[in-house]
């Protein structure tokens, strides 16, 4: 029906069919006029609101008060601020349709304890202005039975993530914060779907170097130097939680992959660095590397512009933030330095799968060369060049060095693929973000997976 505040674009108009249709629409807009009007004369008097139309309140959690562009326009922008009002920690640009964060911009301050706290745990909160714009609360509530029916329709909240395999993961992490900056990360527009051993294993891991070699560098360049943080996602196409046989299914989008831009900004110009980096969201892949914050923005302008069907240019630093200085290869040395080489254990080897033909279960392969039952049902049985597994055999090791599955009943197999996307190789392995999966004057899918030339085949042509 009509919406007291119709946000920004189109209200969707139905063509009437009968005379009492008609009126009612009429009707129905005059209402929404009065409504905006309502809507402009409360806006007037509420400049301190948290979901904003600019982030020019909160412009300082951003490189140059600028926020990234080609970003989603109808997202929601959101000055975080914690139960206290006293001030504002980060800025969210928040998808409704999908339930979750586009992007959370924050700064380290080096000062902070490095206590790894757990701080969240069943404390979680929830933004009032996503769902009832007009709300005068404008700071984060903390969840309960009763704002969670009132706001879910707009908003994710815990019931979504439980039982799923998937854990309300951080975009701003709450170890970068101090004090109840801390507790301000905890509310779930801050947070994603992350697989459990994506999040807490490997992402984890590269958080924490990210604040190491961070707080070293700001610990000795003090007042000069200022690190700017984006860190956000990129929606899949169709992976929704909860899963299918829940009460309330398919609400809030898995993202494919978790990004994090970072802009090391000194106020002598050629001192500054930036570099970005980008984890898949699967359980096992190993494959996160460094890489310019330029490569970053081509790669999201492309998956971004497949996405949406429209072209998308996305810039997360306004002028790239001192990347012209050429310290990659530095940022790169101090990374591996502290990055040591993954260790197997309790990392899946092969990607979820079902197998149709017993029971309804989904399983990987184990180290150990066993099997185990997956936590979360993801759908992996997918093989090269667009080819599917037979239904009655999932991808597996099956005791070779790489996944496969048959793709037909004649024994005919094929390597599988992790993700139907335009950066998937087959093994799990991601193709260079410049470099998407194509033929490139061959017959067969490719795309190269490294610096040094190395190659692998693809799942999908991605126009190349
Ligand atoms: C902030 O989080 C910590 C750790 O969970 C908790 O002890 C503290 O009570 C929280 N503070 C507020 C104001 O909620
Ligand atoms: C960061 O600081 C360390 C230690 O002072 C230094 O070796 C390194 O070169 C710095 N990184 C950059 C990119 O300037």
């Amino acid at each position: 029906m009509c919406r007291a505040c119709p946000d920004g674009a189109s209200h969707p108009q139905r063509t009437s069919l009968t005379a009492a249709v008609l009126l009612l629409s009429l009707l129905c807009n005059t209402m929404i006029a009065l409504g905006l009007l309502i809507c402009v004369v409360l806006r007037a008097f509420s400049a301190q609101a948290k979901v904003v139309t600019s982030f020019n309140e909160c412009k300082e959690f951003f490189y140059k008060g600028t926020e990234p562009s080609g970003m989603d326009q109808n997202a929601k922008r959101i000055c975080q601020m914690f139960e206290d009002s006293t001030r504002l920690y980060y800025a969210t640009l928040y998808s409704v349709p999908h339930r979750i964060p586009l992007y959370s911009a924050y700064t380290l301050d080096p000062a902070c304890s490095s206590t790894p706290g757990i701080y969240c745990k069943d404390k979680w909160y929830l933004e009032p202005q996503i769902s009832q714009p007009a709300s005068e609360i404008i700071h984060m509530v903390r969840e309960n039975k009763n704002n969670q029916n009132a706001f879910k329709a707009n908003q994710a909240i815990s019931p979504d993530y439980k039982n799923t395999g998937y854990d309300r993961g951080h975009l701003n992490p709450n170890s970068f914060q101090c004090g109840l900056g801390r507790n301000a990360t905890c509310t779930l527009t801050n947070a994603a779907p992350m697989e459990a051993s994506f999040n807490r294993y490997r992402w984890s891991k590269w958080e924490s170097t990210l604040k190491k070699v961070l707080t070293e560098n700001l610990t000795r360049d003090g007042a000069s130097a200022k690190a700017y943080i984006v860190t956000g996602t990129v929606p899949s196409a169709n992976d929704r939680i909860p899963q299918g046989n829940s009460d309330d299914p398919e609400r809030v989008t898995v993202p494919s992959h978790v990004w994090t831009a970072v802009c090391y900004k000194h106020t002598n110009d050629r001192e500054s660095f930036s570099f970005s980096y980008v984890g898949r969201n699967q359980p096992a892949e190993s494959g996160i590397s460094l890489t310019a914050v330029s490569n970053l923005n081509k790669w999201l302008s492309e998956i971004y512009s497949q996405l949406s069907g429209t072209p998308r240019l996305i810039k997360i630093f306004a002028d790239n933030c001192g990347e012209d200085n050429n310290k990659l290869s530095i940022i790169q040395k101090e990374f591996q330095k502290l990055i040591n080489p993954p260790v197997n254990q309790g990392v899946q080897m092969s990607p979820c799968a079902q197998n149709t033909l017993g029971n309804d279960y989904y399983w990987h392969d184990t180290v150990s060369g066993n099997w185990d039952y997956c936590s979360s049902p993801l759908r992996h049985s997918k093989a090269r060049n667009g080819k599917r597994c037979r239904s009655n055999h999932a991808c597996g090791r099956y005791g070779e060095k790489y996944n496969w599955c048959y793709t037909d009943d004649k024994d005919n197999w094929d390597y599988c693929c992790t993700l139907d996307d335009c950066y998937s190789a087959v093994n799990d392995q991601t193709c260079r973000v410049d470099h998407p999966c194509g033929y490139y004057g061959e017959k067969y899918l490719w795309c190269y997976i490294d610096d040094q030339g190395n190659w692998d085949h693809c799942c999908k042509g991605c126009g190349n």
